[in-house]
């Protein structure tokens, strides 16, 4: 076993160990009320992930993330810019739903950030995509708002961060004309696609 495969192996490892650790964890009151802790899924040898508030209904009762309308509508918009979603890991900032879709409250950011924290380090992608006002404002400790940060670069410990408009917001704002959220978002996945060329163009030379 050269060091590299060990390096997968051990990787593969914590991320298994992890995984337990979310879906048996009783630190804070949605323990109590989820049905399915939602860990997040899809590839995890990945250059992007995805990160949204918490799960909702569907995401609780099938244990998946973005998995109900707003699911939908992100993997719509990805695959019409040329994005696969199967090619990311998408999860959320907390992994079990907050009761009637309130946001999650600062305690159970805290909690459960570590674990994202934890995910994103094991994951190690080149790019990662913020979903909204939640993930934006935990990855990048600003209280400023997506629409001022959407479609613009920021770096988190080394990795390509891009706010972008949460799906939800989009099926509440379903304009799309000129300077509208969903063209806006569309000028956000057509630079997000670029970008992911770019990585595979430098991976090859
Ligand atoms: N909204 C989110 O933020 N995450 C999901 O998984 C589903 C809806
Ligand atoms: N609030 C959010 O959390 N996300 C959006 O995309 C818009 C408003």
């Amino acid at each position: 076993m050269t060091s590299d495969d060990m390096a997968v192996s051990e990787r593969a490892l914590a991320w298994n160990e992890l995984k337990a650790r979310v879906g048996a964890c009783q630190k804070c009151d949605l323990a109590h009320t989820r049905t399915n802790v939602v860990f997040g899924q899809g590839a995890v040898d990945t250059p992007l992930v995805f990160v949204g508030e918490g799960p909702g209904a569907d995401e609780d009762a099938e244990g998946l993330a973005f998995v109900g309308k707003a699911g939908q509508l992100l993997t719509q918009i990805l695959n019409a810019g040329g994005i696969s979603r199967g090619d990311a890991f998408i999860t959320n900032v907390v992994k079990c739903r907050p009761p009637n879709n309130r946001a999650p409250t600062p305690e159970e950011m805290m909690y459960c950030g570590d674990y994202l924290e934890a995910q994103l380090l094991l994951l190690s992608p080149k790019i990662l995509v913020c979903l909204g006002n939640t993930p934006t404002r935990w990855i990048l400790k600003t209280t400023e708002g997506i629409t001022a940060l959407r479609g613009r670069w920021f770096d988190w410990r080394g990795i390509a961060v891009l706010p972008m408009f949460h799906p939800s917001y989009l099926l509440r704002n379903d304009s799309r004309k000129k300077g509208s959220p969903k063209d806006q978002t569309w000028q956000d996945v057509q630079a997000l696609k670029e970008r992911l060329d770019q990585l595979r163009k430098e991976k090859r030379e």
